[in-house]
């Protein structure tokens, strides 16, 4: 490598480092129950992870580690029954559980000084954290030490937050007759999490989160969103989409018990949880629960609304005059977003070449700005682009040049634009050009 490239890599780690400040502020002192499943614990990645989880756990965030107690876990997707756990299963599966508890708590203690975790002194816990009961008889069949979550002890794990340590939390409950039951960690992790009032649900799976039907992975979905997704992979056979559909499950969940976000992240991929948590672009797939605001592609009946949401905006000369007739016939590429049953922001995705597609008439009430509407919108049309092809996104705008800026979009020329979109260039409305490559 020459001293120029080494100079430019150095500038754009400080550059990276720099753009984490927002989310590091974000993060600190919230509590993140995070889910290691037997794939994620078998994963060669799993060092990194635990990397990556000191790191967090540096930063301030509050740690409670859900892991898994063999390959398969006991999870089955709705409609199958949980299968029994024998005596002698429960003996293997205890032994196991203690076995993953030392070596995951003796990688974080990791501090030679050639570990990149020197110096962190994380403290680990174990306890009794989590109580269970017999999931008892189904359909005839006595499901033994199969258990279900009775009570999480959300004072003592908050405790052993609070000083610091990291909260360990294998996929087994203790009964009130001193017996141990076999738990979904799913399971564990949504009951954990919603006791807690945790921050975030964090489930690491094996592909890079929850992919569309294509295969291409949604970085975001709302609750409706992820019910869909969920039915979908469950039904699929493959062992890489029921993971992903019983993580969804759990997620979902989770967000109905107000946890607000849960992400499913690759447990392969090296750095994926950082490049999620810390990067505007994340890597895996977000579940945002506690959403009153409902995205969704505008319908006929939504042109009044947003004949009413951008007349003011039209006024002011911020967005470009559209009759009636004209939403009518472009209404299908608009999205929407509803708050109690009102149209609160929109936002279009015109077509311009095959390759090229426009963002415009972006338009958030007034007292619903700064909440992300429009980053949401932006994010659901920039992903609805790249699914139909689309390789560039540009944006004419006399008052949003910055707005577009915090979201990748960059300065170009007349010229640039494409010819059918040139020749209808406004000159007197003199608008800024912006584009970005997606
Ligand atoms: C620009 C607009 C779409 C932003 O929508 P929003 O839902 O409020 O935006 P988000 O919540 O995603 O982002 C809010 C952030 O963007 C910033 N922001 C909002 N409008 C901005 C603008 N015109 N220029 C620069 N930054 C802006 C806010 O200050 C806020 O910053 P913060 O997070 O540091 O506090 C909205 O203000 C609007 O409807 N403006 C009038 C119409 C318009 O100009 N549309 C664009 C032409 S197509």
């Amino acid at each position: 490598m020459n001293k120029k490239d080494a100079e430019m890599i150095d500038q754009r780690i400080v550059e990276l480092f720099r753009s984490a400040a927002a989310y590091i502020n974000a993060h600190r002192a919230s509590t993140f129950v995070i889910v290691l499943h037997g794939e994620a614990l078998a994963a060669e990645n799993l060092p990194n992870i635990v990397f990556d989880l000191s790191l967090l756990h540096s930063l301030g965030i509050r740690i409670a580690l859900v892991h898994g107690c063999v390959d398969g876990d006991l999870e089955r997707p709705p409609g199958q029954a949980p299968q029994p756990t024998s005596a002698g299963e429960m003996a293997k599966l205890r032994e196991r559980a203690g076995g993953i508890g030392v070596a995951l708590e003796a990688m974080f203690s990791q501090g030679t000084s050639k570990s990149p975790m020197r110096g962190a002194d994380i403290p680990v816990r174990r306890g009794n954290f989590i109580s269970a009961s017999p999931a008892g008889v189904l359909d005839g069949v006595d499901l033994k030490y199969t258990g279900k979550v009775r009570k999480v002890d959300a004072e003592a794990i908050r405790e052993e937050l609070g000083r610091g340590a990291i909260v360990l939390l294998p996929g087994l409950g203790y009964s009130i007759t001193g017996e141990v039951f076999a738990l979904q960690p799913g399971e564990v992790a949504t009951e954990t999490a919603a006791a807690l009032g945790a921050d975030k649900l964090i489930v690491f799976v094996p592909g890079d989160g929850v992919g569309d039907a294509n295969g291409a992975t949604l970085p975001t979905l709302s609750l409706a969103e992820g019910e869909a997704c969920r039915d979908r992979l469950l039904a699929r056979g493959d062992a890489e989409s029921r993971r992903a559909g019983l993580a969804l499950r759990a997620a979902l969940r989770a967000c109905r018990a107000g946890v607000r976000r849960c992400h499913l992240i690759s447990c392969r991929k090296n750095g994926a949880l950082l490049r999620e948590l810390f990067t505007r672009e994340g890597s895996g797939s977000l579940l945002s629960g506690a959403e009153p605001h409902l995205l969704r592609a505008a319908e006929l009946s939504d042109v009044p609304g947003i004949l009413q949401l951008i007349a003011p905006l039209e006024a002011e000369g911020a967005l470009v005059r559209r009759s009636r007739e004209l939403l009518e016939n472009e209404i299908g590429n608009f999205r929407i977003i509803e708050w109690e049953d009102t149209l609160v922001a929109c936002a279009a995705l015109y077509p311009v070449d095959g390759e090229h597609g426009e963002i415009a008439c972006v338009a958030i009430d007034p007292a619903h700005r700064g909440a992300g509407l429009g980053e949401r919108l932006l994010a659901s049309l920039e992903q609805q682009a790249k699914a139909t092809g689309m390789g560039h996104l540009l944006a004419l705008t006399t008052g949003a040049e910055h707005w577009f800026a915090r979201h990748g979009f960059e300065p170009r020329k007349l010229a640039d634009l494409p010819a059918n979109r040139r020749k209808f260039y406004n000159f007197q409305r003199n608008a800024k050009i912006l584009g970005k490559r997606l």
